[in-house]
C-alpha cells in the first residue's frame, strides 16, 4: 500500500478533524501518501481529491465541522455513481480508504469493497454514538456536553418562572445523547425510545411532582422517540394539565458544532491512527472502534445491523436519582 485516501461522510461531528489530522499524521508516519476527499461520496465521484501534507492539517484539532466537508450521497447509491468513484480512486492511484462518518458511510463502503475490491477501514464519527464496534463515537461526548450547558441555562429560566421545559435533543433513533445529558443536566425525566415512556407516564410524572411542590421540571425528549417530538408530547401534556406553564426548546444542530472535547479529540486521534494501521495491517470492511479502553475492529455489516444497547444503568440512575416514587408509575 502506497498511498491513502481520507474521507468524511453523513452529519458531520465534532473531532473529526482531529480524526483526519490522526489518519493524514500517521500515514506520513508509516511512510503512505495521502489524498483528502472533499464531500465524502460526492468527491469521489466527482475526482474532488487533494494531496494533504502534514501543514495541511495543522490547526485543525480543536475546530468542529470538517475540514473536508461532509454530504449524503444519493449519486453514490446508484451503480453508475459508484463506477465513477472508482475510475477516480484508479485514477488518483488510491490503493486504501479510511472513511470517517456513521451506518450510511460505512454501508457505503461495504457495497463499493463488494464491487470493486477497494479496502477500506472506517472510524466511528457521529453525535449519536449509535454505532456498535465502540463505546463512545467520535463527537458524542462533545454533542453531550453542548446539550448540557443548554440544559444548565434553561434550568436557571424554568427555576425563575416556576416552568416545565421539554428539551429535545438529537440522536436519530437511539437515546444516547438524551440519557448522559439527562444525568449531568440532573433532569427529571428522559423521554427515549429504549426506556418506552408514554404520555401517561409524562403526565404522572408531572403530577407527582407538582403534588410535591415541585414548582420547575426539567424533561429531555430524544428526538426519534416514537410518541412524538417535543413538541407533541408538551401539546398533548398541556392538554391535560393546562394548569402548568410548559415550554419547548429544540436543540437541533447546534449540538453538531463547536470545539471537540478533550475526550473526543483523544478518542479522534487514537482511531484516526488505529484505522491506518488497520489499513496498512491489510484489514478492510472494518470499523476501528474502543471496547473496554481497547483498540478493535467490528466488521461494517456488524456495526450496521447490530444494536448496542443502552447501559440499563444509565437509564435507572435517571429514574432513581430524579423520580422520586417513579417506579410506582405505571406504563402503558
Ligand atoms: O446523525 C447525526 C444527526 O445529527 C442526527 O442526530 C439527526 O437526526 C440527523 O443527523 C440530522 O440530519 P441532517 O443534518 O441531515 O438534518
Amino acid at each position: 500500500m502506497k498511498r491513502i485516501a481520507v474521507f468524511t461522510s453523513g452529519g458531520d461531528a465534532p473531532g473529526m478533524n482531529a480524526c483526519i489530522r490522526a489518519v493524514v499524521r500517521s500515514a506520513h508516519y508509516f511512510g503512505l501518501e495521502v489524498y483528502g476527499i472533499l464531500k465524502g461520496y460526492d468527491g469521489m465521484i466527482h475526482g474532488n481529491l487533494i494531496e494533504m501534507d502534514d501543514r495541511s492539517v495543522s490547526n485543525i484539532i480543536q475546530r468542529g465541522g470538517t475540514i473536508l466537508k461532509s454530504a449524503r450521497s444519493e449519486e453514490f447509491r446508484t451503480m453508475e455513481g459508484r463506477k465513477k468513484a472508482y475510475e477516480n480512486i484508479k485514477k488518483f492511484g488510491i490503493d486504501g480508504l479510511v472513511g470517517i462518518g456513521g451506518n450510511g458511510t460505512f454501508t457505503g463502503a461495504e457495497v463499493f469493497y463488494n464491487e470493486f475490491q477497494i479496502p477500506c477501514v472506517g472510524a466511528p464519527g457521529t453525535i449519536d454514538n449509535d454505532l456498535y464496534g465502540t463505546d463512545f463515537t467520535i463527537g458524542y461526548d462533545t454533542a453531550v456536553n453542548t446539550a448540557l450547558s443548554a440544559i444548565d441555562r434553561i434550568r436557571d429560566t424554568a427555576d425563575a418562572h416556576e416552568r416545565i421545559f421539554f428539551i429535545e435533543v438529537m440522536g436519530r433513533d437511539t437515546g444516547y445523547i438524551a440519557v448522559r445529558s439527562a444525568i449531568a443536566g440532573g433532569a427529571e425525566m428522559s423521554v427515549m425510545p429504549e426506556s418506552k415512556n408514554s404520555i401517561k407516564e409524562v403526565i404522572q410524572k408531572l403530577k407527582h411532582g407538582t403534588s410535591q411542590s415541585k414548582s420547575s421540571h426539567i424533561i429531555i425528549v430524544a428526538e426519534g422517540h416514537e410518541v412524538g417530538r417535543a413538541q407533541s408530547i408538551a401539546d398533548k401534556v398541556k392538554k391535560e394539565l393546562p394548569e402548568l406553564d410548559a415550554k419547548v426548546t429544540t436543540l437541533g444542530h447546534v449540538q453538531r458544532g463547536g470545539a471537540p472535547t478533550a475526550a473526543d479529540r483523544v478518542l479522534a486521534s487514537r482511531l484516526g491512527l488505529g484505522a491506518v494501521e488497520g489499513l496498512i495491517k491489510g484489514k478492510t470492511n472494518v470499523m476501528a472502534g474502543v471496547i473496554n479502553r481497547t483498540l478493535c475492529y467490528t466488521p461494517f455489516k456488524d456495526t450496521i445491523t447490530k444494536k448496542k444497547p443502552i447501559n440499563k444503568e444509565l437509564i435507572r440512575i435517571v429514574e432513581i436519582l430524579n423520580g422520586r416514587k417513579y417506579h410506582n408509575i405505571e406504563r402503558e
